[in-house]
């Protein structure tokens, strides 16, 4: 037989087999009639008991279970026996001990105890052997298969979109340049910069969106989504935004801003719907040690219909409130966290999908209304931290998105290939992003954006 996951070792029957286990020792206990070793190997959070009979002073079992301190690889020979022990199953009637990789304790920097989430931020590498941080791997891991099984059983086509790009998708200036001009010999020499010479011979970007390059496949295909790593360098230091974030984009042809709404609300319930069923141990976990009330809160807006609301309707919300907001609600301006923390917690309880905000502070695709003054805007809004989804109806309509691209400035030379799409066959589309790590943020109850990507990117920090 192949060697078992641990999560394979507890559910199998206690029927005495012998078997080998490897992973790492969690925690050693040593009591009069037997040493006991719990060991992990990140399948599940759940250790492994493992129970050896005291072994005679001097011998190489005593010697190997002297160096088996938390934090050492192990090989554990043993029989899979009923654990009298309240809440597992099956435990490990140890005979052999194999002491793979020592950490010895004067150096290991993870010792028994809880470590601090900013402590384990300094440690990023080995971080993923705590219960915390084990258990956001797995459900992140989860989470991004559930994206692609949502869409694939819906019938939507997977689109690569490219990662360097010279076109803004957010028209927003917060990209990172990519070149390979010597920087410090050109600043030397005085001379000013010659694009043509550059790697691309033009200015070339890391992309913060693959909205529009998956809008031309969806001009073709009809339901297509892109999931990848995007790039924002904009200095926000916050525990919602990272320089380096994964984010879920689905376009639809002929999907209108009613149909984009339902279509994020099924989205979000289907994976926190698998979430709870597939995370459940990792879930439960978090509720205790994280966020109390995790699995229920996640649980209650299964059943219930997400709240709608104009950005209009919202500010007049705003405007009633007895809180005193840091940032006055006013029309025309960006909603604050603070605001949609207000909006989800104190007035509907729960998601909320708020649409129709003014062009000022929306990006230049999207479509416009009627009223000349707001745009077919929604953004999806949860408790906790606001803003987990943005999305839109995009322009469909040639003169209004040139008049828009004029409008703020930005080089239309750059959108031509974006614009042939409404100049050949045009037609209404809706869409939106997801950010991945804001979901996590969201199912996990975690508050630090930074504790829910292995390797977090932000100002000032690229570390590991
Ligand atoms: O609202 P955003 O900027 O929308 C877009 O990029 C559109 N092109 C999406 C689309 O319509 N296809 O970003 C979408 C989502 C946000 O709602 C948020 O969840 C996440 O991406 N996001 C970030 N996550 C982490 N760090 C950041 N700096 C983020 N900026 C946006
Ligand atoms: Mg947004």
């Amino acid at each position: 037989m192949k060697r078992p996951t641990l999560k394979e070792v507890f559910e199998l029957e206690p029927d005495g087999r012998s078997l080998v286990v490897k992973g790492w020792v969690r925690t050693k206990r040593e009591a009069k009639a037997a040493v006991f070793l719990e060991i992990n190997d990140g399948s599940r959070l759940a250790n492994l008991q493992c129970v050896f009979e005291v072994p005679q002073a001097g011998s190489a079992l005593a010697a190997a279970l002297a160096k088996a301190g938390t934090g050492a690889s192990v090989a554990i020979e043993g029989s899979l026996v009923a654990s009298p022990a309240s809440g597992q199953k099956v435990e490990v009637k140890a005979v052999g001990l194999e002491v793979i990789g020592e950490a010895p304790s004067e150096s290991y920097p993870l010792q028994k105890k809880a470590h601090s989430l900013e402590f384990l931020r300094e440690i990023a590498h080995l971080r993923p052997r705590t219960n915390t941080f084990g258990a956001v791997a797995r459900v992140r891991n989860r989470m991004a298969y559930a994206i692609h099984q949502f869409f694939q059983e819906r019938g939507f086509q997977y689109v690569h979109t490219p990662l360097i790009t010279a076109s803004d998708a957010e028209g927003a200036g917060a990209m990172f340049q990519v070149t390979t001009l010597d920087l410090e010999r050109l600043a030397k020499s005085g001379q000013g910069v010659d694009y043509g010479k550059d790697f691309f011979g033009k200015p070339a970007f890391l992309t913060v969106s693959g909205q529009l390059n998956v809008e031309t496949y969806c001009q073709a295909l009809g339901r297509v989504y892109t999931f990848g790593p995007t790039f924002r360098a904009e200095n926000s230091n916050t525990t919602r935004h990272l320089s380096e974030f994964w984010m879920i984009e689905p376009e639809v042809a002929f999907n209108e801003l009613p149909d984009n709404m339902d279509l994020a609300e099924e989205f979000i319930k289907y994976l926190l719907k698998t979430a709870l069923a597939d995370c459940a141990e990792d879930l439960e976990f978090f509720d205790q040690r994280i966020q109390k009330g995790l699995v229920e809160s996640l649980g209650s807006v299964l059943d219930k219909p997400f709240a709608h609301m104009t950005y209009t309707d919202a500010i007049a919300e705003l405007a009633k409130s007895p809180e005193k907001f840091e940032f006055e609600p006013r029309w025309g301006s960006d909603l604050q966290s603070e605001h949609e923390k207000y909006l989800t917690e104190k007035v509907v309880g729960g998601p909320l999908i708020v649409t129709d905000y003014p062009k000022e502070f929306k990006s230049f695709y999207m479509k416009m209304n009627d009223d000349g003054k707001t745009v077919r805007a929604m953004d999806v809004l949860v408790p906790r931290f606001g803003e987990i989804i943005g999305g839109s109806e995009r322009e469909e309509r040639l003169d209004n998105l040139l008049r828009r691209i004029e409008e703020l400035g930005l080089d239309t030379s750059t959108y031509s290939w974006y614009l042939d799409l409404r100049r050949f066959g045009t037609t209404p589309h809706s869409g939106f992003g997801l950010g991945f790590e804001r979901l996590l943020l969201y199912v996990t109850g975690m508050a630090n954006i930074r504790d829910v990507i292995p390797f977090p990117r932000a100002p000032k920090l690229a570390d590991f």
